[in-house]
């Protein structure tokens, strides 16, 4: 095939990059198809420019490169740059330029947008920031949860002895109200750390969102109209209802905030969505290609500038005021939808309002859920019950509710030791409770320990959140049941009745 002049004319023209041919004095020599799209002039319009009429502010900003730049730093001069259309929209580009060989002041530029990189960049940024944080938060809960059962339990305990008619027992109620409050501030920390205990159901979300918006509705003002487009069809999804729940609180109350007192509109969508080709998507979600179940949250409220945009999964940050907001809501919502092995995208202009995309991956298969029964009175017993925690406090604890229940309960502060109290009488424990995290041996290895001297004996974990703990592996060494700090006496006394049932 010949290569004449004309074709590479053609292929000049045809680059997917915009490419510009510019005189040091602005004038504009020759511009490519993508260059004329860049700034939303026609050629003829831009031919006829100079590069100081489009934008002398961005021109200043030496959007083209200053006639020497290179001459200075070196050629190809490249830099990153924001390109400001005809529209006055701007684009953010990466700008490389070459002066061209024999052509005294003459210089070729090519302009690439680096719109979708750098909302990459951000998403890669903000996961990394969470996981920090996350880290931090999930270390520090785990000590607070110890505390906290010590608080709720010796509470408690101080309760139960007081005369029921004593004016201290609405102080001592303060106190354990406080600590369910602040047992309640960890768990939503624990979320956005993601290190909660979850357990996933498989949930069709459309009918769960359905009823949601039946709620949300009656407590919007008449002002935002609620648009909805849910398809009866979606695929299936593994989450819990009531985080499924709390994301879409969340988004709408948000929503709702930025459309404040005008009118305007909130639309919900939900629908399946094929990952392809990650390019495809202008905001691309940090997820592997597959099927996912697409949540839409879109207001046309006030908007949010980059600035903003760049710090709202923070946690504690709020543009709000201190009554109204506390800055929690979208860290938790990213928290849980990370948990969900899931993504969120936001783009949004001030002014033009915001749309968030919810991406939660399909699973495939025939599901049922499962009904969760719940026991109302307190189970009692007499069994032996062993309860091991390095926290000599939280020993204490567990003894004198369970002692309550009528069991007959022997404490240890160290594994170690309770392994060795078991290699003497194996036969003398019909349960043990031990804490997961301890020095000196796990409660996971004194469990294998104890599994080798009695192989059918029940054992409960407790731990201060979840460690990641392999189920199955967990199970064949007799672990029956996970109980995470701080726990209730009921929770306790069911749990411990439940596993030594189902012996
Ligand atoms: N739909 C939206 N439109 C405009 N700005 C938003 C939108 N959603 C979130 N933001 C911005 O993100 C910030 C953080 O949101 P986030 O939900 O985490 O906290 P908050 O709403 O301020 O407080 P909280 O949710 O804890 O009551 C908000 O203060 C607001 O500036
Ligand atoms: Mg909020």
């Amino acid at each position: 095939m010949a290569t004449g002049q004309d074709q590479y004319t053609q292929w000049f023209l045809d680059a997917a990059d915009g490419i510009y041919v510019y005189r040091a004095d602005g004038t504009i020599v020759a511009a490519n198809s993508l260059a004329c799209k860049q700034l939303g002039y026609t050629q003829g319009e831009l031919l006829q420019l100079n590069l100081y009429d489009i934008d002398a502010a961005a021109v200043i900003s030496g959007i083209f490169g200053v006639k020497d730049g290179g001459d200075k730093i070196g050629w190809p001069y490249s830099s990153r740059r924001l390109l400001v259309r005809k529209d006055g929209y701007s684009e953010p580009v990466e700008i490389k330029i070459n002066p061209v060989q024999n052509e005294k002041d003459t210089f070729i530029a090519v302009v690439r947008s680096v719109t979708e990189e750098i909302s990459l960049e951000r998403q890669l940024q903000q996961a990394l920031k969470m996981e920090a944080i996350g880290t931090l938060a999930g270390g520090i809960a785990h000590d607070f949860n110890n505390i906290l059962a010590v608080i709720l339990g010796y509470g408690q305990i101080v309760k139960d002895q007081l005369p029921k008619d004593s004016a201290t027992v609405k102080d001592v109620d303060q106190i354990i109200n406080a600590g369910i409050r602040a047992a309640d501030l960890i768990k939503q920390i624990l979320t956005f750390s993601r290190q909660g205990n979850d357990e996933f159901k498989p949930l069709r979300i459309q009918y769960l969102i359905k009823e949601i918006l039946r709620f949300l509705r009656a407590s919007l003002p008449s002002t935002i109209e609620l648009e909805k487009n849910l398809d009866p069809d979606c695929s299936v999804v593994l989450a819990d209802p009531s985080q499924i729940h709390q994301v879409l609180m969340n988004l709408c109350t948000n929503a709702k905030h930025a459309i404040g007192e005008n009118s305007g509109t909130l639309y919900i969508g939900l629908q399946d969505q094929e990952i392809p080709v990650p390019e495809e998507l202008p905001c691309r979600p940090l997820i592997s290609p597959g099927r996912y179940v697409v949540l839409t949250v879109k207001d046309d409220g006030h908007g949010m500038d980059d600035e903003t945009m760049v710090r709202i999964f923070d946690p504690f940050y709020t543009t709000k005021g201190k009554e109204t907001g506390t800055g929690l809501g979208l860290a938790i919502v990213y928290g849980i939808i990370r948990n969900l092995k899931g993504d969120i995208t936001v783009s949004s202009r001030p002014g033009l309002g915001t749309e968030f995309n919810v991406y939660l991956p399909a699973v495939e298969g025939d599901f049922q859920a499962v009904a969760v029964q719940e026991k109302v009175v307190l189970p009692r017993g007499d069994e032996r019950i062993l309860v091991v925690d390095d926290e000599a406090t939280i020993c204490i604890t567990i003894k004198r509710m369970l002692e309550k229940e009528g069991y007959n309960v022997t404490t240890c502060n160290s594994s170690l030791e309770a392994a060795t109290i078991f290699r003497k009488q194996p036969e003398s424990f019909d349960l043990v409770i031990t804490d997961l995290t301890m020095p000196e041996m796990t409660g996971l290895e004194l469990a294998r320990e104890i599994e080798s001297f009695q192989d059918d004996l029940p054992i409960i974990l407790m731990s201060g959140f979840d460690h990641n703990v392999n189920k199955k592996r967990a199970a064949d060494v007799g672990i029956r049941d996970y109980l995470t700090k701080p726990f209730t006496q009921r929770e306790l006394a069911v749990m411990v009745r439940k596993v030594l049932e189902d012996v």
